[in-house]
């Protein structure tokens, strides 16, 4: 239950539930996004508690900005419209290019990371729109607030917002994997010792997982000293997927015609591998698709028989690694069909264009579900495929993966570097007996749907407002 003393309930985060495009006509259309914060503070509103709730998030593009100036706002959300250049610094420059690279361990270390001017410069500009989120923060709140903040964006929140209004509860939750000590040491050490300083602002900060909670606990005890984290509680909530959102969406007329086109292009008979990714580094789709070029390449029985559905969709596009990232996926797709295609077998079916209803489909037709990344917070995708999957599908899921300590039990586990490992799960994962695997996935299923968005939600609220 929210307690009285959260008589409001403000949510902070990069980017926010809705976002604006600019028409040709000059008009603006608006687009409601969906994830577990959205559906986590409209539980709030059903809860009954009446708690009044405020969504401050960053202004993010042309149509975001020409919104927040023609002042056409959406009830529940304040947009603040931060110079470009500084959000840019801030989210390409130190969120997505430091902050992303150091929890994820993406450095190649022999030549990144180097913390130059040029990196200097792109901090200063990650406090000022850390501040900017403070200072709106601050003059929203009522007295007495329970205020949420998101992720590696807005590290520096908690700290400025507790000396603004020392009289708010603070919570931060971090969606991503955090650093272990040696990894985290690689920041500067003024700059290691504001990140944390930042969150331990907090009165509460919260993770994904106890391993990436614990992970954060003895940075900040090597960092700050032994006693930083007097003070602050550290939370653990492992979000889980929505089985009755997917459940409906995913009987929707518009998935039951994918279903059909895709079934078309797969052919009768034939099994399929499912993944379903931002092609995003961390990701590491081309590793993946190595280790079916491997399946393909040693077991020669898979070749006709088996077609690997791979939606790869764009994601931070304006950073030159994730372009040629994408492009390497692309090639590599390009090449295993060139190598094994035949007249009507394709190998690989790769999509680039974010379409849900699409994804759904694939979910749906999974027989395995390939979840390999090098490391992820959470990973929704490995929880949400055996939610959806008609006939229940077998999980190949990377050891690195947050989902792996719900769901490590009833998956086929692999090292996601190593692509031989991950050739053989996905055999064995092809292989298994209809009858364990239909006993697995229902297994995963109920493990992956423990913690529903909304229930992550007010989990995290009530513990806030009643430590
Ligand atoms: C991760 C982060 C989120 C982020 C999402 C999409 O899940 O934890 O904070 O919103 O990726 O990335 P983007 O950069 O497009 O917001």
């Amino acid at each position: 239950m929210v307690s009285e003393r959260a008589a409001q309930v403000l949510v902070a985060s990069n980017r926010g539930p809705v976002s604006y495009t600019l028409r040709e006509d000059g008009t603006l259309a608006a687009k409601r996004g969906g994830g577990g914060l959205v559906s986590g503070l409209s539980a709030i509103g059903k809860s009954g508690e009446g708690a009044a709730s405020l969504w401050v998030c960053a202004a993010l593009g042309d149509g975001d900005r020409e919104a927040v100036r023609r002042g056409t706002g959406t009830a529940g959300v304040r947009m603040l419209d931060i110079d470009a250049g500084v959000h840019a610094d801030a989210y390409n420059g130190i969120a997505n290019s430091v902050l992303w690279f150091v929890h994820h361990m993406l450095y190649q270390t022999p030549l990144e990371p180097a913390f130059d001017a040029e990196f200097r410069r792109q901090w200063a500009a990650y406090e000022t729109y850390n501040r900017a989120f403070a200072d709106a923060l601050a003059a929203e709140a009522a007295p007495g607030a329970a205020v949420l903040v998101q992720d590696y964006h807005l590290c520096l929140v908690p700290g400025m917002l507790r000396e603004l209004r020392p009289d708010l509860r603070i919570g931060h939750f971090t969606h991503t994997p955090w650093a272990p000590v040696d990894y985290f040491r690689l920041l500067p050490d003024d700059i290691a010792r504001q990140l944390l300083r930042g969150l331990l602002g907090a009165d509460r900060v919260a993770f994904l997982t106890r391993r990436w909670a614990d992970a954060f606990a003895a940075c900040a005890v090597d960092v700050l000293g032994a006693g930083a984290l007097e003070g602050t509680a550290l939370g653990v909530h492992g979000l889980g997927a929505d089985a009755d959102f997917l459940r409906e969406r995913a009987h929707q007329e518009d998935v039951n015609e994918w279903m059909v086109r895709l079934r078309e292009r797969v052919g009768a008979g034939r099994r399929t591998v499912v993944r379903v990714d931002r092609t995003e580094l961390s990701k590491n789709i081309v590793r993946g698709l190595l280790a079916y070029r491997q399946l393909l390449t040693d077991r020669p029985e898979w070749r006709g028989r088996v077609v690997h559905i791979a939606f790869a969709y764009p994601s931070r596009q304006d950073l030159a690694v994730y372009r040629d990232y994408t492009a390497a996926v692309r090639r590599l797709a390009d090449e295993i069909n060139a190598e094994f295609g035949t007249d009507d077998w394709q190998p690989v079916l790769m999509e680039l264009d974010d379409d849900f209803g699409r994804s759904l489909a694939a979910y749906r037709m999974a027989d395995v579900a390939l979840v390999n990344p090098i490391r992820d917070g959470m990973n929704l995708v490995a929880k949400e495929v055996p939610v959806v999957s008609d006939a229940g599908c077998a999980l190949v899921l990377s050891r690195e993966a947050g989902a792996y300590e719900e769901l490590g039990d009833n998956a086929i586990v692999v090292n996601p570097y190593d692509v031989m490992a991950t050739a053989d799960a996905l055999h064995t994962a092809l292989v298994m007996e209809p009858g364990e695997r239909a006993e697995r996935s229902k297994r995963l299923a109920a493990a992956a749907t423990a913690l529903p968005p909304a229930a992550w939600f007010l989990a995290q609220l009530s513990a806030l407002t009643s430590e």
